[in-house]
């Protein structure tokens, strides 16, 4: 007898950057985030998760986008399966009546239907998908907060996944990590105008995962301390105003300065860190001259730890701007044609304001 439930969950894409834990094993950040969760339709995770009592003497299993995946030696994957069991088991003690699907093994089926820790957020997505599928199969009363905090012990940033539209990750104070939880800043109906494009520049896994990188980061960078105490808190209540307002021009500024200087924090790392790679400094200067040429905010970039750009944009420019980069990024990434097309800015850009 298999019990078994799939469900699907969006990727999200920061505008203020998560990079710093100060407890690692909780994933407790050093910092409040905020992103954007994107639509389903587009990217996404699908999880199976089935349950069996004939399963229940062998360990659980788990396959990722067509392969066999160790659980065991997973931390993050056997805290969200303990997380999720305990969570049952209180129900099951709490009523005699309830079946002890908690005692149950477990097996899990995942894949997205994008490039798995390229910097496209898959374990966002990955991880929000599993401990909400988890809940699904377990029956688990658990509220929005709840559910955010379960995802969080899989990945810091699957816990904004939880919500639709524009989610804050509130870091929290407590050491028990009661309150480092997401919330919802609005809903995904709120801003309908405003659209991402992803510019895929590789799908090659990144050399320096998320976890490893921004641990060196916090040891390492005077300025991520910085960052973290001086910059962090006023750009989120900025930004938050700034969604509300739905004021394109302020959310764009905050949006690519945070990642500007997330990834100078990355530089500033020792040793130092590199995601963007030359198409990518050379999509920022596209970005940053249609700014400038045309003498209001067009759109904005953001990278996280990957080469690629999300644009984010007003729905009206988006014609012009896929126009825009097909001329400038015809080829595949790395091929000389770039260089020489940038050559085709006008003569006295000026890059910056
Ligand atoms: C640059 O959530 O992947 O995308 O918590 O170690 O799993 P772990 O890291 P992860 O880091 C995401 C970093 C980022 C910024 C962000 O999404 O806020």
């Amino acid at each position: 007898m298999v019990r078994q439930v799939t469900c699907t969950a969006p990727v999200n894409i920061a505008v203020i950057k998560y990079w710093g834990k100060r407890d690692t094993s909780l994933i407790l950040p050093t910092n409040s985030s905020l992103s954007v969760t994107l639509s389903q339709d587009d990217l996404h995770s699908r999880t199976t998760v089935g349950i069996a009592p004939e399963w229940s003497n062998e360990s659980d299993r788990m396959w990722l986008n067509g392969t066999e995946s160790a659980i065991a030696t997973n931390a993050r994957l056997v805290n969200c399966l303990k997380m999720s069991r305990a969570q049952r088991k209180a129900l099951e003690d709490a009523d005699s009546g309830l079946p002890r699907w908690s005692q149950w093994g477990i097996r899990i089926v995942s894949e997205n239907n994008f490039p798995t820790a390229a910097g496209l957020a898959s374990s966002a997505s990955g991880y929000a998908c599993l401990v909400y599928t988890l809940a699904q199969v377990f029956e688990l009363p658990l509220t929005g907060a709840d559910l955010s905090r379960n995802a969080r012990l899989g990945s810091g940033s699957a816990c904004r996944s939880i919500f639709g539209g524009f989610v804050g990750w509130d870091m929290g104070q407590s050491p028990t990590g009661d309150d480092s939880q997401a919330y919802q800043v609005a809903p995904e109906t709120h801003w309908p105008d405003l659209e991402a494009l992803i510019l895929v520049v590789s799908d090659l896994k990144k050399g320096v995962s998320s976890t490893a990188g921004m641990q060196t980061t916090v040891e390492t960078s005077s300025l991520a301390q910085h960052r973290f105490q001086a910059i962090v808190p006023k750009r989120m209540r900025q930004m938050e105003q700034a969604i509300l307002a739905k004021d394109f021009d302020t959310f764009a500024e905050i949006t690519m300065r945070d990642s500007n200087q997330f990834h100078a924090t990355c530089l500033d790392t020792f040793p130092p860190i590199f995601y963007l790679n030359d198409t990518s400094r050379l999509i920022i200067q596209v970005v940053t001259a249609i700014n400038c040429l045309s003498g209001r905010t067009q759109a904005a970039y953001t990278f996280d730890a990957g080469p690629n750009a999300v644009i984010y944009a007003p729905k009206a420019h988006m014609p012009y701007l896929i126009q825009l980069f097909a001329y400038f990024f015809p080829g595949s990434a790395g091929s000389g044609y770039f260089s020489d097309s940038y050559q085709c800015l006008p003569e006295g850009t000026v890059l910056g304001k």
